[in-house]
């Protein structure tokens, strides 16, 4: 965990601008060495270099989030008559509070006692994983200690779908089922299975951004065999969903 939890995670979410300057195409699993380096430049820059340097003594690089506001955000009716899907978006990058919030309305812990979720799931497998591709990288999603893992410093969003808007969207969400955890059922039962967990998470995160004025859409128009390359998932791991969220365009 880093010392400066909230200045680490404005630079994720994208306040800085900091596209070029090497970002490695190596792809990581979560946790393992980064070896990704951005370019000398600007402070915030060489925060970003920083964030890659500290990678390379091999301990999980791990973004502590801002707790989430649970008192906050407009009513349930209200956020239902808003939801709604948006595919015109500003480049304005998400504050942490922001991203925070919504990692925690679509996948987060809200009964730590337990270890239970904001999204049901069946038979409890949690089976999927929630990855975050934004200008800096790709990170996942680590509920229980409401935190973001490194998994690269690529940016893929435009490979997240097969619509010319989705390269340009602030932040994107990635569900990714792991196959693995769903028991001795068929493929077309884990495949269900996998699609209704995921739309369940899906649907918080559109009810959160219709509380928080964001826009969003969910997408399944979407290579799912070049979209696991770009992440280094592989099997039985399988990406089902992905969702662009930004402010909307002006
Ligand atoms: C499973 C699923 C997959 C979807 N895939 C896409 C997609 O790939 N691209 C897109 O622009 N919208 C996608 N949508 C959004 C639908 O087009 C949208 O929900 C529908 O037009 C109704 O609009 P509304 O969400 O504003 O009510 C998807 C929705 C669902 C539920």
């Amino acid at each position: 965990m880093f010392g400066k939890p909230i200045g680490i995670a404005m630079i994720l979410l994208g306040l800085v601008q900091c596209r070029g300057g090497g970002d490695s195409p190596a792809v990581e699993e979560p946790g393992a060495k980064a070896v990704g380096q951005a370019s000398a430049g600007g402070v915030a820059e060489r925060e970003v270099s920083a964030l890659f340097d500290e990678s390379r003594g091999g301990a999980p690089r791990e973004i502590q989030l801002p707790p989430p506001d649970t008192d906050g955000g407009r009513p349930l009716m209200q956020a239902l008559k808003k939801r709604r899907s948006e595919r015109s978006f500003s480049e304005r990058p998400l504050p942490p509070r922001v991203v925070s919030e919504l990692l925690w309305a679509t996948a987060g812990v809200n009964r730590p006692d337990r270890g239970l979720r904001t999204a049901p799931t069946a038979r409890n497998w949690q089976e999927i994983d929630l990855y975050v591709a934004t200008v800096s990288g790709l990170w996942r999603y680590e509920p229980e200690r409401h935190a973001l893992s490194f998994v690269h410093g690529r940016d893929i969003r435009a490979e997240t779908g097969l619509q010319d808007f989705v390269g340009a969207v602030p932040l994107t969400l990635i569900f990714v089922a792991d196959k693995g955890k769903m028991g001795d059922n068929t493929e077309l039962r884990k495949s269900f299975y996998a699609g209704a967990d995921s739309a369940f998470m899906a649907q918080n995160a559109y009810l959160y951004c219709a509380s928080e004025g964001l826009a969003t859409v969910v997408r399944a128009y979407l290579d799912p065999d070049e979209l696991a390359a770009a992440m280094n998932v592989k099997p039985p791991r399988e990406v089902t969903l992905a969702q662009s969220i930004g402010y909307p365009a002006k």
